[in-house]
């Protein structure tokens, strides 16, 4: 029937977008965000985490790195203190939560961005290409200091 065929191209053209999506967000200068996905943290016990209790930058693998991030008001840790620090070409799972309020965690000028939410863990995987300093902003509004939450990103 004519039902049929309406919904096989409706699907065809859900499945496009989708792939047009897809595609329009891996473009970034210097760097590509190649996965986004997420798990969940008790945020009670966040300073007894494994990885959150210390965030900071573990070597997964030759140029493959994981970074843990813990957004608070109004640092991130690490990133604000001192600069997070990663190879040129190397490839960085960023794993990203918020230990008080809902905070944001984007690399300036790319389309790595995700928001940092209390009890859940955001990820992604950027491939830093390109030497060079990349700033971290907080985009979602935290507080009396949310307009000095920043942090850099060294790579070299
Ligand atoms: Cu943290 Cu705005």
């Amino acid at each position: 029937t004519y039902e049929k065929v309406w919904l096989a191209l409706s699907l065809v053209l859900i499945v496009g977008f989708i792939a047009t999506i897809a595609y329009g967000a891996s473009a970034g200068p210097g760097i590509d965000m190649i996965d986004d996905k997420g798990g969940t943290v008790d945020p009670a016990t966040l300073d007894e985490h494994p990885k959150f209790g210390d965030p900071g930058i573990e070597k997964t693998g030759e140029n493959q790195y994981d970074v843990y991030v813990v957004a608070r008001q109004f640092v991130f840790e690490p990133g604000t203190s001192e600069p997070l620090r990663v190879p040129e070409g190397s490839t960085v799972t960023f794993h990203v939560t918020a230990a008080d309020v809902i905070h944001g965690f984007e690399v300036v000028g790319t389309n790595a961005n995700t928001m940092a939410i209390p009890g859940q863990v955001a990820e992604f995987t950027v491939e830093f290409d390109e030497a060079g300093e990349y700033g971290i902003l907080c985009n979602e509004y935290c507080g009396s200091g949310h307009h000095v939450m920043e942090g850099t990103i060294l790579v070299m």
